[in-house]
């Protein structure tokens, strides 16, 4: 018998896309929309890749030919005024956010950005600003959230099956800038980058805190320090960490190798934060660990589909329970057959995908308002949770410079506490 397809995937809607910055990142995101469909088929969204910006040609060349993008340019602006183009992606280095963010809003175009937002709170409260304003739907890319063990954290917690919560831990070690001939590309750089591992890492970590307890960091006590303070200055331009080459001149690293802070959570839950980027031996090690009165849970990035958890008195067993992600946690079904199977990192991108996308198609979303997902999975990181971590790195950074607690200012809006 011939079965009939919805009217969804037989005539999805065509969405053109403009991906601006085709690194690691933007080249995540491209792939991400030319998968939507296998995975999400009811949103009947067809996205088209229409046009890529970068000034590195062989980034233009990449795009077209290993994406498929139909046309590539150099400048932002031309993409910016495509009519084909309804939605756009931004993941360029950190200090072009802004500059991509605020005119896509004002052309009414949903954006896609990568985290950190802005370089500090005041751009990112602009990029939060303008998108509110424009009504236009958002996404910031905190991916760590969508691991389906990390969602069923979250429906722990708010189940109330650990208890009263009363501390988590979390931390980012990451040696990715381990090496001092490390080359000092824009990562290093203050006015390019924001923050160092406060913004690039531990922004992450703010963002899981806050999505899997529902509360947000309300203070923080922190010091931070930067413990290879030269590195070799590029003499090309390239793609990523490293893909650039260096002479034998040294320069200044002008942001945080590692930060350690305690924070309290709006309802008095504890937690503790620590990140670095030059801790050797930890390639990308990332955990969240959640505390309650009745049990805890503790998930790590290096095993994504897994989470440990110990509920109530095990007697003689007491300790935790290994389970595998499947389906039931988060967007598990969407990716595999059966339970155990690994997921991987690219995944929780197309999920981040289809949540933007969501909002898109919903049209009442986006800053503050955001649609939930048909899927079950929480809504997509939107602009008020960019400006919320970044509101908590800016006082972290204050407070290891003053070496006081420092109270970081609430914003509205934000996913994780709906
Ligand atoms: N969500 C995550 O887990 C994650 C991981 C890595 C990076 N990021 C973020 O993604 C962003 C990009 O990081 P990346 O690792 O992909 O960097 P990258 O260096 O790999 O890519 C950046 C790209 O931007 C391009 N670019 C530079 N100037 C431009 C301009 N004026 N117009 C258009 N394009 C321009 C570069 O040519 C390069 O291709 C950063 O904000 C970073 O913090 C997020």
């Amino acid at each position: 018998m011939a079965v009939e397809a919805t009217n969804a995937e037989n005539s999805p809607r065509s969405l053109g896309v403009g991906v601006v910055g085709l690194g690691w990142m933007g080249r995540l995101h491209a792939s991400s929309y030319r998968n939507l469909a296998a995975r999400y088929p009811e949103l009947g969204l067809a996205p088209r890749l229409v046009c890529a910006a970068d000034p590195l040609p062989e980034n233009q060349r990449a795009a077209r030919a290993q994406f498929g993008f139909e046309r590539a340019v150099d400048d932002v602006e031309e993409m910016l005024a495509d009519p084909e183009v309804d939605v756009v992606s931004i993941a360029t280095p950190n200090f072009l956010h802004r500059d991509v963010a605020l005119p896509a809003a004002r052309a009414g175009k949903p954006f896609w950005i990568e985290k950190p937002m802005g370089v500090d709170a005041a751009q990112s409260r602009e990029i939060h600003e303008a998108a509110r304003a424009a009504g236009v739907a958002t996404a910031v890319g905190f991916n760590y959230r969508h691991a389906p063990a990390v969602e069923h954290l979250r429906a722990l917690v708010a189940a109330g099956r650990l208890g009263r919560i009363t501390n988590v831990r979390c931390w980012l070690y990451a040696d990715y800038a381990s090496s001092p001939d490390g080359p000092l590309t824009w990562r290093y750089d203050r006015s390019r980058a924001g923050a160092g591992v406060i913004g690039d890492l531990l922004s992450h970590g703010t963002d899981l805190v806050q999505y899997v307890t529902g509360q947000g960091i309300s203070e923080v006590s922190a010091a931070t320090d930067v413990f290879l303070r030269e590195r070799p200055i590029p003499t090309s331009a390239g793609v990523g960490h490293g893909a650039v080459e260096v002479g034998t001149e040294r320069g200044e690293v002008g942001n945080e190798d590692w930060v350690a802070a305690l924070a309290n959570l709006a309802d008095g839950t504890r937690a503790t934060l620590e990140s670095s980027r030059v801790a050797r031996g930890h390639r990308s090690d990332y955990a969240l660990e959640v505390y309650g009165t009745e049990g805890s849970a503790r998930w790590s990035f290096t095993r994504m589909n897994e989470f440990e958890v110990m509920i109530g008195d095990g007697g003689l067993e007491h300790g935790y329970t290994t389970v595998l992600a499947g389906a039931g946690h988060g967007d598990y079904g969407r990716f595999q057959p059966g339970p155990g199977i690994p997921m991987s990192f690219d995944d929780l991108k197309a999920i981040e995908c289809a949540e933007f996308l969501t909002d898109v198609a919903g049209e009442g979303g986006g800053a503050g308002g955001a649609a939930r997902p048909a899927s079950g999975s929480g809504a997509a990181p939107n602009t008020a949770d960019g400006l919320s971590a970044a509101e908590v790195t800016e006082a972290i950074a204050r407070s290891a410079a003053s070496r006081s607690w420092v109270e970081v200012p609430q914003v509205e809006g934000t996913t994780w506490g709906a």
